[in-house]
C-alpha cells in the first residue's frame, strides 16, 4: 500500500516551500496593509454618521426601511435642520460627493448663488471702505439657499422611497419637540444678544432664563415650513408662502434677494475631480469647491515623502504638511472661484509634477516666509460653522455632504413666521478684491461678487476608492481648516495606520498661507516637536479645536468603520 504512495519529488518539495513562502510574505504584507479589520459590531447594511444623534437615527431607519444612500441622506439633511440650527441648513447651501456601487460617480453643487441685485461693491461704503458686519450679521449677508433644490435634484434622479417619508420624521422633531444637548444650550445662550439684535419677532430659538440641556425645543413654525415641503417639493421653498416670508424678511431690511432669486435657484451636476495617491483614488469636490483641488494638491506635495518612516504629528512629518500647506493655500486665493464665472485652471493645479516643484524650493533649516510665496493675494475669511455627514448603504452606494450656513446659526436672522435661519454665505465671496477685509484678507477677482455667481467654499466632500472598491468616505465642516481636515484624516488612516474613529480623534494642525501661523490643537503636537518647530522660525498658536470629521470606512473584510467625531455631539449608527 505504501509503495502505491508516490513520494514527493525534490522538485515538488521546492515548489510547496516557495509556495509557503509566498502566502507567509504575503500575510506579513497584509498585517502590514493599512486597511484595519472590522471593530465590532460588525455593520454591513447601512452606516450613518453626522452631528447629532436625533439625525443619525432617523438616517438608519430609512435605511433599514429598504432606502438607499441618497434616501437617508435627504432624511438626515432635514433632520439636521432641526436638530442642529447652528449649520442645518434649508436658510443656506452644500456640496455632494456620490459614488455609486458599481463605482460611477457623482457631485451636486448645491451651494448659495449671488442674488440678482449684488454688486461687487455691495459691502462697501461711499469711500470705498468695507463697511463692517454688513456681509456677516444682516440680511444683506445671504446668498440664495440652495439646500432643498440640492436634496429634491439628488432624490429625483437618484431616491428610491417617497419624498414625502423622508420628510416626516424631520417635520416630527420638530413638532414635538427633542432635547437639547449641553453644546445646542451653550451655543444658543451665547448667540442671544445678536438673536435679540437682528429680529424684532419669532426669535424662536431665543429662551429668556436661558437654555439648558435636556430642554425641549419645539419648532411648529419649522414644522409647517418642512410640510409645505414634503408635500410641495421645492416649490414648497422656493414659491408660495414660504419664499414670500423670505422676500418680506429681506424688505424688513437691507436684504436683496428676491421671488425671482427664489424661482430661479437651480443647483447644478458636476464631474467630480480625482487623482491619485499611492495606490487610493480620491473622488473629490470640483469648484466652486476650492476644498477638492486643494485636496488633491496636498496629496501630491506630500506623496514623495516617506511620513509614515517620520511617523505621525513628528517635525519632520507637519513640516512637510506645513509646507504644502502654506504653497496650496496661496494658489487658492488666486486661481479659485465658481467656474460658472472664471475659468478655473483644475488640470494645471493638480497636476502632479507641478505640485511636487512647488516643494522644491523649501527649507529643511528654516520656515519658509509666506510673503516669499505669490505675496499679496490671500484668501477670503470662511468661519467654522459648517456640518458634515457621510452614509454608505447596504447595497455599497456611498454619499459625503457637507452644508453651511457659514457662520455659527449664519446670518442669526429669522425667516419670520417660518422658522428657520438664513446664511451669511456671501461673506465667503472676496467683499473687496485686493484690499484686506475686516479680517485683514483680501482675495482675488476669482472670488469677486457677481449677480448669480457662487462664493468659493472650502467644504471638502470627498470618497476614496482603493484598488477600485469603496474604501472611505469623509468630510468635516471647519471652515478653511475644512482641506486640512479631510487631509489629515486621510493620511492618518492610510499613511499611519489609524482606524477611522482613531483617525478623526487625532489632533490636528493647520496652515493657510497667511496668517503666517501654524494654528494647533491643545496637545496635537509633543514639547520637542513644537520646540524643532519654533527654532526653524514656525510660528504656533493653539486652538481649541480643529474639524469635526464625519467618515466611514470599509475595512477589508467588507465592514463599515465610523468615526463620529467627539468634538461635537456627532454619533454613528450602523446596522
Ligand atoms: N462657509 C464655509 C465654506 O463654504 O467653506
Amino acid at each position: 500500500m505504501l509503495n502505491n504512495i508516490k513520494q514527493p519529488s525534490n522538485n515538488f518539495i521546492f515548489h510547496l516551500l516557495r509556495v509557503l513562502v509566498l502566502i507567509l510574505l504575503f500575510q506579513i504584507a497584509k498585517s502590514q496593509d493599512n486597511i484595519p479589520t472590522a471593530s465590532s459590531p460588525k455593520y454591513k447594511k447601512g452606516m450613518v454618521v453626522c452631528a447629532t444623534p436625533y439625525a443619525a437615527q432617523v438616517g438608519l431607519d430609512i435605511l433599514k426601511k429598504g432606502g438607499n444612500v441618497i434616501d437617508a441622506a435627504v432624511a438626515v439633511q432635514f433632520a439636521l435642520q432641526v436638530t442642529h440650527p447652528e449649520a442645518g441648513n434649508i436658510g443656506g447651501g452644500g456640496l455632494m460627493v456620490y459614488r455609486a456601487a458599481n463605482g460611477t460617480t457623482k457631485t451636486l453643487d448645491f451651494r448659495e448663488k449671488a442674488p440678482a441685485n449684488s454688486n461687487a461693491n455691495m459691502y462697501l461704503d461711499s469711500t470705498g471702505k468695507v463697511i463692517p458686519d454688513l456681509s456677516l450679521n444682516t440680511r444683506k449677508a445671504s446668498g440664495v439657499p440652495g439646500s432643498v433644490d440640492g436634496m429634491a435634484t439628488a432624490h429625483k434622479k437618484l431616491g428610491s422611497l417617497k419624498w414625502a417619508e423622508l420628510i416626516q420624521p424631520a417635520i416630527d422633531l420638530a413638532r414635538k419637540g427633542f432635547k437639547i444637548s449641553k453644546r445646542l444650550a451653550n451655543d444658543l445662550n451665547r448667540t442671544k444678544s445678536d438673536f435679540v439684535k437682528n429680529n424684532q419677532q419669532n426669535a424662536y430659538l431665543i429662551n429668556e432664563n436661558g437654555w439648558k440641556e435636556g430642554d425641549l425645543l419645539v419648532q411648529e413654525d419649522l414644522a409647517k415650513t418642512l410640510e409645505l415641503i414634503r408635500d410641495k417639493g421645492r416649490d414648497g421653498f422656493y414659491s408660495g408662502p414660504v419664499a414670500n416670508l423670505i422676500v418680506k424678511e429681506m424688505k424688513s431690511g437691507n436684504g436683496i434677494i428676491t421671488n425671482a432669486d427664489l424661482e430661479n435657484y437651480h443647483s447644478v451636476w458636476r464631474n467630480a475631480i480625482t487623482g491619485d495617491y499611492k495606490k487610493y483614488h480620491i473622488i473629490t469636490m470640483p469648484p466652486p469647491s476650492s476644498g477638492g483641488v486643494a485636496l488633491l494638491q496636498l496629496l501630491q506635495s506630500v506623496k514623495k515623502y516617506p511620513l509614515i518612516k517620520w511617523g505621525f504629528n513628528s517635525d519632520s512629518t507637519v513640516q512637510v504638511m506645513v509646507e504644502a500647506e502654506r504653497r496650496v493655500y496661496a494658489d487658492r486665493s488666486k486661481y479659485l472661484g465658481d467656474p460658472d464665472f472664471f475659468k478655473v485652471p483644475v488640470d494645471s493645479l493638480i497636476n502632479p509634477q507641478y505640485n511636487q516643484k512647488r516643494m522644491e524650493n523649501f527649507d529643511w533649516n528654516a520656515a519658509t516666509l509666506s510673503s516669499a510665496i505669490l505675496p499679496g493675494i490671500v484668501a477670503g475669511y470662511e468661519s467654522d460653522q459648517t456640518t458634515h455627514y457621510s452614509i454608505v448603504d447596504g447595497e455599497g452606494n456611498a454619499v459625503s455632504i457637507t452644508t453651511t450656513l457659514n457662520d455659527t446659526f449664519g446670518s442669526k436672522v429669522f425667516v419670520g413666521g417660518a422658522g428657520f435661519l438664513l446664511n451669511d454665505e456671501m461673506d465667503d465671496f472676496s467683499i473687496k478684491p485686493g484690499v484686506p477685509n475686516m479680517y485683514g484678507l483680501v482675495g482675488g477677482k476669482a472670488n469677486s461678487i457677481e449677480p448669480g455667481k457662487r462664493m468659493l467654499s472650502s467644504m471638502t466632500p470627498t470618497i476614496v476608492e482603493k484598488d477600485g472598491k469603496l474604501f472611505m468616505v469623509v468630510g468635516t465642516p471647519g471652515g478653511s481648516t475644512i482641506i486640512t481636515s479631510v487631509f489629515q484624516t486621510i493620511l492618518n488612516v492610510i499613511e499611519f495606520n489609524f482606524d477611522m474613529q482613531q483617525a478623526v480623534d487625532a489632533k490636528k494642525f493647520h496652515h493657510q498661507w497667511l496668517p503666517d501661523v501654524v494654528t494647533i490643537e491643545k496637545g496635537a503636537l509633543q514639547e520637542n516637536c513644537k520646540n524643532i518647530l519654533i527654532s526653524k522660525g514656525y510660528k504656533l498658536v493653539e486652538k481649541g479645536a480643529i474639524g469635526r470629521v464625519d467618515a466611514i470606512l470599509i475595512t477589508n473584510d467588507g465592514y463599515y468603520q465610523g468615526g463620529a467625531d467627539p468634538r461635537g455631539d456627532d454619533t454613528k449608527l450602523g446596522w
